[in-house]
């Protein structure tokens, strides 16, 4: 079911990153989405028992790090580890977005965003946020798709 879908539904690879005062943390999310023009709004699923969902929810703000097609060892990184356990961005190049969430060197382009909602959505919990800072960091650039066999194999 789950690989019917995102063959069928494509979406892109983001890392979402966030800083809740001294803590940054990143997550790899396929399940992020634009879903309002006025004002402009982002939607990002996100399972609760994430490291980063808590840091959202102290801080109010995440960041979509819009990830290219060559980057997919770095969606691996931020999805196969948890910041429960480790620092993700030890030895990472980053920048820092308009309220410090973390802008990966790899990223093609960021969002910055401000929790206005936050919906229980099933197991995970859907966060929508306005656009408060954002950049194309590179033109042209071929963004990563989602394709589950690429990430988690045949099922
Ligand atoms: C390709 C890919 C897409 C993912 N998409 C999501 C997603 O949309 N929402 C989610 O909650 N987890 C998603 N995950 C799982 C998290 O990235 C993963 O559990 C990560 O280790 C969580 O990190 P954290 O505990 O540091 O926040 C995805 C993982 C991969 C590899």
């Amino acid at each position: 079911m789950q690989e019917l879908i995102t063959k069928t539904v494509p979406t892109g690879i983001s890392v979402v990153t966030v800083r809740s005062g001294d803590k940054i943390n990143g997550m790899t999310a396929a399940w992020v989405t634009q879903v309002s023009f006025k004002p402009a709004m982002i939607a990002a699923s996100i399972a609760p028992q994430r490291y980063t969902h808590g840091l959202i929810e102290k801080s109010g703000y995440f960041c979509i790090n819009a990830l290219p097609v060559e980057s997919k060892d770095v969606a691996k990184h931020f999805g196969f580890k948890s910041g429960h356990k480790t620092d993700k961005f030890k030895g990472m190049r980053y920048t820092n977005a308009l309220k410090g969430s973390p802008v990966l060197e790899s990223a093609y382009a960021y969002i910055e965003c401000e929790v206005v909602h936050a919906y229980e959505a099933g197991d995970h919990t859907l966060f929508i946020g306005t656009i408060i800072d954002s950049s194309e960091l590179k033109e042209n650039a071929n963004p990563l798709i989602f394709r589950w066999n690429d990430f988690f194999g045949k099922k």
